[in-house]
């Protein structure tokens, strides 16, 4: 990995991710915003406070160039995004060129052996597995968690209330680790019922179920050591929904309970594997992951998150404050030397610029334009995508070593 470990990132988490060297990470859980039509904010007050990220989705506000991008490098995807924008609208086909990008990088970053868990709600989540079903497979498919949690249930007037969130779990590939997990169970009423066995009594008033012992035979288990296996979790998860009395709650909107994320973190990594959380909010499955000793690296473009998130681990592990990482730059990567990074932007640069030459404003074709540091490395510039546009030949030759600023005085645009 091209980062270190407690590493928190603030920024779009596209770029960042695109810096991230392949096959470095175990685990992803993303908890992204849910097109939802919300906008969420901080309660005034709490620890949280001045935190507030958009949840609505126009076609303004997503790159044109990223869709683009994927006719061209994921056709499949394409489609399907089209596809979405028939059924659903507009609003709903940004959402998922916003979300599909990222979940390209992703399936690039995660290890063979990875898992990743997209946690998402019932508006979008039948879409974005047709999504996860094109980028890492449908062989890859493993379960479709319901994260069912209590309340009040109002009565509604058209439909039943809504009481649970959906988490797409897939592996990268048939190699992917797994940890099965079990639970306690929670009397020995519960596991009488869920395995619809009889109890007897023996004779020294031990309680005692008989199971199949093969060929017929039956052995008789005491309740205890039976239920000493634990009850495996299914696909279906109970686990209390934060509010404000809950003493790990911090205001941040859309905060998720720790103990939902052991579970992920469980099943799905081993102690000293890498567990990244692209859409980290205020950290709750990097708070969990430093817990059970995993290593770690998470994503936010509010710098508020990025705040909350130091003083949340230090709250948490002492004084481990020193440890953690928190940089607003790109990761650079070093596992591809000989392709230059900036070929991969060129699809973009020409989505955004929509074909034309940024001196001369002449349209070309794909191939005659060529990437160009608008700011000179000799002169400071760096290899970041703000600072790469496309120059036809003429425009190229034209500004030779200088700025963009020099080159418009060579036009006469000045
Ligand atoms: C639903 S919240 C995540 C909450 C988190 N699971 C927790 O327990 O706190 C989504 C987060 O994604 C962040 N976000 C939205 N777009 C992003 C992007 N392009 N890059 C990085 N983070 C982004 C928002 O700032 C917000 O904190
Ligand atoms: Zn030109």
């Amino acid at each position: 990995m091209n980062w270190k470990n407690k590493t928190i990132f603030i920024g779009d988490n596209l770029h960042i991710m695109r810096g991230m060297n392949s096959e470095s990470v175990d685990l992803i859980y993303l908890d992204p915003p849910f097109n939802s039509n919300r906008n969420y904010s901080a309660p005034i007050g709490s620890r949280a406070a001045g935190a507030a990220f958009k949840d609505t989705w126009t076609l303004n506000d997503i790159d044109i160039a990223e869709h683009g991008e994927l006719a061209e490098q994921a056709p499949s995807l394409h489609t399907i995004i089209q596809a979405a924008r028939e059924a659903h609208g507009k609003g709903m086909q940004s959402y998922l060129i916003m979300m599909s990008t990222r979940l390209l990088e992703m399936e690039r970053i995660l290890k063979d052996t990875g898992s990743i868990y997209l946690h998402c709600d019932p508006t979008a989540s039948h879409y974005l597995k047709l999504v996860m079903d094109s980028i890492f497979g449908k062989g890859n498919f493993r379960n479709e968690i319901a994260w069912h949690y209590s309340g009040w249930n109002a009565r509604l007037s058209k439909s039943f209330s809504s009481r649970h969130d959906v988490i797409l779990f897939y592996g990268k590939s048939n190699k992917q680790q797994f940890n099965s997990y079990a639970v306690d169970w929670e009397s020995e009423e519960e596991y009488i019922r869920v395995r619809r066995q009889k109890v007897h009594v023996d004779d020294t008033g031990r309680k005692y179920v008989l199971s199949d012992g093969g060929g017929g035979t039956r052995v008789r288990r005491y309740l205890e050591e039976a239920m000493a296996y634990g009850k495996p979790v299914d696909d279906v998860w109970d686990i209390p929904k934060l509010n404000n009395s809950s003493k790990e709650h911090l205001g941040y909107p859309t905060q998720k309970p720790l103990a939902l994320l052991e579970r992920i973190i469980k099943a799905g990594s081993s102690r000293g594997d890498v567990v990244f959380d692209p859409f980290c909010g205020c950290a709750t499955t990097l708070v969990e992951a430093d817990r059970l000793q995993r290593s770690w690296v998470g994503i936010d473009i509010s710098p508020k998150a990025a705040e909350l998130i130091v003083t949340r681990i230090r709250d948490d592990q002492g004084g481990l404050l020193q440890q953690i990482t928190a940089r607003d730059d790109y990761p650079q990567r070093t596992d591809m030397n000989d392709i230059p990074p900036a070929r991969t932007h060129k699809h973009t640069l020409y989505g955004l610029q929509e074909g034309i030459c940024g001196g001369c404003e002449i349209h070309f074709p794909f191939r005659n334009l060529t990437i160009d540091h608008k700011i000179p490395r000799s002169k400071g510039g760096t290899d970041h995508f703000e600072n790469l546009w496309l120059l036809c030949g003429a425009c190229n030759s034209a500004k030779g070593t200088g700025t963009v600023a020099e080159l418009r005085v060579k036009l006469g645009q000045n």
